[in-house]
């Protein structure tokens, strides 16, 4: 029989709502919800534009990688990947390892309406970088186990998510409770 997972895993574009989706789904799931970018911004004291800045991007990707392996220990535990992580193939495998991997899939025009081009997201620099990091990336995305289309309230995605992947159990609660 397989195992569930022990951890879910969000990945995809910028804009293509891994944090808010995260944190619906783990409230459902009665898991804790961990943001990459945010976990990396913690430990180094700077913002992720920042660290591209000072660092570059090779150090960025590096906290990335390092931070999937320690997750690999984490129970429970729903994962917003920073969108470039899954598209490294050793942080993809780390992050693959004991977890159900979630492509939130989404559209270029819908990507280019939600993202701000104001220099928190480093490589979010132009509608053109954008529109070619996307074609670039998408074939990674797609490794993903399960693939959900993002044109819905994060509400009704998480759901979704939760019954692909744990079926009748979507609605418990830590306690096995089924959820209103
Ligand atoms: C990046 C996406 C960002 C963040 C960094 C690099 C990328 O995360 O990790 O700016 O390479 O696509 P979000 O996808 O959460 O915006």
């Amino acid at each position: 029989m397989t195992e569930p997972p022990r951890r879910v895993v969000l990945v995809g574009f910028m804009g293509s709502g891994k944090s808010t989706v995260g944190a619906h789904l783990a409230g459902r799931l009665g898991w804790a919800m961990l943001d990459m970018d945010t976990r990396i911004e913690e430990e180094s004291g700077l913002r992720v534009g920042e660290i591209f800045r000072r660092r570059g991007e090779a150090f960025f990707r590096e906290q990335e990688r390092r931070l999937a392996l320690v997750l690999g220990a984490r129970d429970r535990l729903v994962v917003a990947a920073g969108g470039g992580a899954f598209a490294a193939p050793a942080t993809r495998e780390a992050l693959r390892r004991g977890a159900a991997t979630v492509w939130l899939r989404c559209g270029l025009e819908t990507i280019l309406g939600r993202i701000v081009l104001d220099g928190s997201r480093p490589l979010a620099s132009s509608r053109e970088t954008i529109r070619r990091l996307l074609a670039e990336r998408e074939p990674s995305y797609r490794l993903a186990d399960l693939t959900v289309d993002t044109l819905r309230s994060p509400a009704a995605v998480a759901l979704e998510i939760a019954g692909c992947l744990f079926g009748g159990g979507a609605g418990q609660g830590p306690g096995g409770r089924a959820e209103e």
